[in-house]
């Protein structure tokens, strides 16, 4: 089955309904926590709504493993496919109006990370798209992507996630990276951050702070592979956990082995 169009018509359902609530008061309006543990907000439910619809329309059938829903069945049984999104990620950046938030899912038939096949993240607000299928390659907007080709730190453009009441804890680990890195980011959507890495936009992405939820990254997971780029654990294990939506992962992102090897050896 192909998938990639029905998570394309997913997406741009998600821009039409979705966006006319980024930046404004009634984004934030919370409904409680959702599966992943956050206060889901209405842009975030609208959003998740949007997939629903579109999965219905389409007579798809799957498993929906879904920041804020949770696990939901879809379409009548066999559920082959697992669907695993994170319908809005940059949540604050969409109430805020920080014009950088995405849309993440990923098709599977199992519920791990490592049997990805098919991904798609969307930057929503420039309606930019990249995607990717198993040994066939990553794109954005159907062009061909790979990483940069850039090996010292020095000259890389880096993103670290620092987002965390614990900074305490993984502060003496980033010190030797911050110290050796001159460009660094953190923009406040992780699946986008990632595919900036997989097109050579950045060099590298960091987080290290064991919170983000697997479902942020279940698509870009597959961009970054498929266009040859690195993502492995920090000590250089592939990331195999199972998708759920508590899932928690850390991860090294980076164009290129020697980046990787590099940034690895300065968080040991
Ligand atoms: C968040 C973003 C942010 C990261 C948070 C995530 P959300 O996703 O990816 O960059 O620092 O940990 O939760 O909550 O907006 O989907
Ligand atoms: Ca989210």
């Amino acid at each position: 089955m192909n998938w990639l169009p029905i998570l394309k018509q997913c997406s741009q359902k998600i821009r039409k309904d979705a966006l006319p609530f980024y930046n404004t008061p009634n984004a934030s309006i919370t409904f409680g926590r959702g599966a992943g543990g956050d206060q889901m907000k209405k842009i975030d439910l609208i959003a998740e709504k949007a997939i629903i619809e579109t999965l219905e329309q389409n007579n798809c059938s799957c498993t929906l493993i879904s920041e804020e829903t949770g696990i939901k069945q879809i379409g009548t049984p066999p559920h082959e496919y697992y669907l695993t999104t994170d319908p809005i990620d940059g949540t604050t950046n969409a109430t805020r109006g920080i014009p950088f938030i995405n849309t993440s899912l990923a098709i599977s038939k199992t519920p791990n990370l490592q049997t990805i096949q098919t991904a798609l993240v969307t930057d929503l607000l420039h309606n930019i798209t990249y995607t990717a299928q198993k040994n066939k390659g990553a794109r954005k907007n159907n062009k061909k992507i790979q990483p940069s080709m850039m090996t010292t730190l020095k000259e890389a453009v880096v993103g670290i996630d620092f987002n965390t009441y614990k900074i305490k804890q993984i502060a003496d680990q980033l010190n030797p990276v911050l110290q050796k890195t001159r460009h660094l980011r953190h923009l406040g959507a992780n699946a986008l951050e990632l595919c900036y890495v997989a097109d050579g936009t950045t060099d590298a992405f960091i987080d290290i702070r064991g919170k983000l939820r697997v479902t942020d990254i279940a698509a870009a997971y597959l961009i970054i592979k498929e266009a040859g780029a690195i993502m492995l654990t920090p000590k250089g294990e592939e990331i195999n956990v199972p998708l759920t939506p508590t899932q928690k992962v850390s991860f090294v992102a980076t164009a290129n082995t020697t980046l990787y090897e590099t940034i690895k050896k300065l968080l040991a």
